[in-house]
């Protein structure tokens, strides 16, 4: 069963503005999605003609974010998500892994983007023994966040947070330790808390590209030192091999040996 905090539906087309690029559809071309406009593409292109190496970035980050999911619902027993910054729906939404091993779990998505609230149907197809909502709302509000949560969570019970590429989106970066601090002291001890993000101090080219983009008129996307990624975690426990580059997080047993990337991604334990 489906339980929309925000019931989902055609996003007022005025709000989708096509002629500037954006995060989620942009992120949708590079993935292989068809979600995307011409302006999107554009700017997808101009990014990969100096930076191919952000396509493996974004698949690989995918890739890691399904592992996390897999780790949270088979080792670690967690059965409630609460996923931010979503993103257009894409293959293995944070439900679909979760539901594929516990159908029972509970997944809340939260964007601010009215172009990921007009898909969001997607995301809502719900095994029936669990549910999935989705919120239209700005993480820079934790509260609001999870006030609207906590209609379909029971935040007093385990719960992982997400924050896939969503945090370099907050400029400031002291407010987006914050928006975690305040997110994850609201969650009980036994929650998680999973962050990916790009960084910096890795590949200059990617640095270079993504200095071209913020400078484009899109949303910017800051990218962080890996100290700066590994400081989200303060206070938690970080599960085994603690913030690396996403391939290095518990590769498929068989998978090509990984290589470092500008993409660095951890997960904790609350305790
Ligand atoms: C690069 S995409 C990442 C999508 C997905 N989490 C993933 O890792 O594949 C960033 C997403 O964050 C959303 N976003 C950006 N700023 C936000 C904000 N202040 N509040 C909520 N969502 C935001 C964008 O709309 C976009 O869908």
């Amino acid at each position: 069963m489906s339980d929309p905090a925000t019931p989902p539906g055609p996003a007022p087309l005025q709000k989708i503005d096509t002629s500037v690029p954006h995060s989620a559809r942009i992120w949708n071309y590079w993935l292989g999605g068809k979600d995307n406009y011409p302006v999107d593409e554009e700017a997808g292109d101009a990014y990969t003609a100096v930076f191919p190496g952000i396509v493996t970035i974004a698949r690989s980050s995918r890739a890691f974010l399904r592992r996390n999911i897999t780790y949270l619902v088979a080792e670690a027993g967690i059965r409630q998500f609460l996923d931010i910054g979503t993103g257009l729906p894409t293959a293995d939404n944070t439900h679909e892994v979760a539901q594929r091993i516990a159908p029972e779990a509970r997944i809340v998505y939260v964007d601010n983007d009215p172009m990921v609230l007009a898909h969001a149907r997607a995301l809502l197809y719900s095994a029936p023994e669990g549910a999935t909502a989705y919120v239209d709302a700005d993480v820079r509000d934790p509260e609001r966040v999870l006030e609207a949560a906590a209609r379909t969570l029971d935040l007093d019970r385990p719960t992982a947070l997400i924050l896939s590429n969503i945090l370099g989106h907050i400029p400031d970066y002291e407010q987006a330790r914050s928006v975690v601090t305040r997110l994850m002291a609201a969650l009980p001890s036994g929650s998680y808390l999973s962050v990916n993000d790009g960084s910096r101090g890795i590949d200059p080219v990617f640095e270079q590209a993504q200095d071209a983009y913020n400078a484009s008129g899109a949303a910017p996307y800051i990218l962080r030192t890996v100290e700066e990624i590994t400081a989200y975690f303060d206070g938690l426990e970080l599960v085994e091999p603690g913030v690396v580059p996403v391939p290095f997080w518990r590769p498929d047993p068989g998978s090509p040996a990984p290589q470092p990337i500008g993409e660095h991604g951890g997960l904790a334990r609350k305790p």
